[in-house]
């Protein structure tokens, strides 16, 4: 495991600590871009109130809930879909980057992440719902997202949207979630990357 990195069980033994719990919502797709860029998946983030990007989900009281119906409650309030996300989708828990800004002692805060496959009605279902009955639309969340996983023949795609500001660790948390669960080829990435840390906006 990388440093920082716990179990789920590590981490709800963990006393005192705040949790947070996010998830990536994706499903295949057989849309091309202007006909001829296959798009391959779509993978949902979010446009935060503070700019960021991130994933739906959030805070998590485990001495009330366990964290998967919590991250559900969350769901329900940033989708306006209740989603039921299960032990299963859990992906990995770490202590957060001691930058996180709602943390002053790093490793009192613990962020868990889930990734889930759904059918890509599912994914319009919750953009239509997260846009219109979503009781934090307008103001927690300005709006979700998809991720072009693609590299258009000028360089953009995925490195341009790589380039913007990500939340916590959530940019790595979308890098290693492509790798993991193989929705973008590893050359491919590895190029979405170097050219990203090149763009200065
Ligand atoms: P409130 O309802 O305003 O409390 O927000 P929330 O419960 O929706 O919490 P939020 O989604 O902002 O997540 C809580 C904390 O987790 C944030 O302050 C960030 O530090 C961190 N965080 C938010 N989104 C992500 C994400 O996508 N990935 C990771 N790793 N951390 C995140
Ligand atoms: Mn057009
Ligand atoms: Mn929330
Ligand atoms: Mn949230
Ligand atoms: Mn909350
Ligand atoms: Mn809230």
């Amino acid at each position: 495991m990388a440093s920082g990195q716990l179990s789920r069980a590590e981490a709800l033994a963990s006393p005192g600590c705040r949790h947070a719990c996010h998830v990536m919502l994706f499903s295949d797709t057989k849309i091309q871009l202007f006909g001829r860029i296959p798009i391959r998946h779509i993978i949902l983030m979010q446009m935060r109130f503070d700019g960021l990007l991130g994933f739906p989900g959030g805070f998590v009281n485990p001495l009330k809930e366990t964290l998967e119906t919590g991250l559900s409650r969350e769901l329900s309030e940033e989708l306006g879909v209740a989603l039921q996300i299960s032990v299963e989708d859990h992906v990995d828990s770490c202590h957060a980057p001691a930058s996180s800004p709602s943390s002053s002692s790093s490793s009192r805060f613990i962020t868990h992440f889930y990734v889930k496959k759904i059918e890509e009605e599912q994914i319009r279902e919750v953009e239509r719902a997260a846009a219109t009955t979503a009781t934090d639309h307008g103001h927690e969340v300005l709006g979700m997202v998809r991720v072009p996983l693609y590299t258009t023949k000028g360089g953009g795609g995925l490195s341009s949207f790589l380039s913007h500001s990500f939340i916590g660790n959530a940019r790595s948390q979308l890098v290693n979630t492509l790798l993991r669960f193989n929705l973008v080829a590893p050359e491919e990435l590895h190029k979405a990357l170097t050219h990203s840390m090149k763009i200065h906006t």
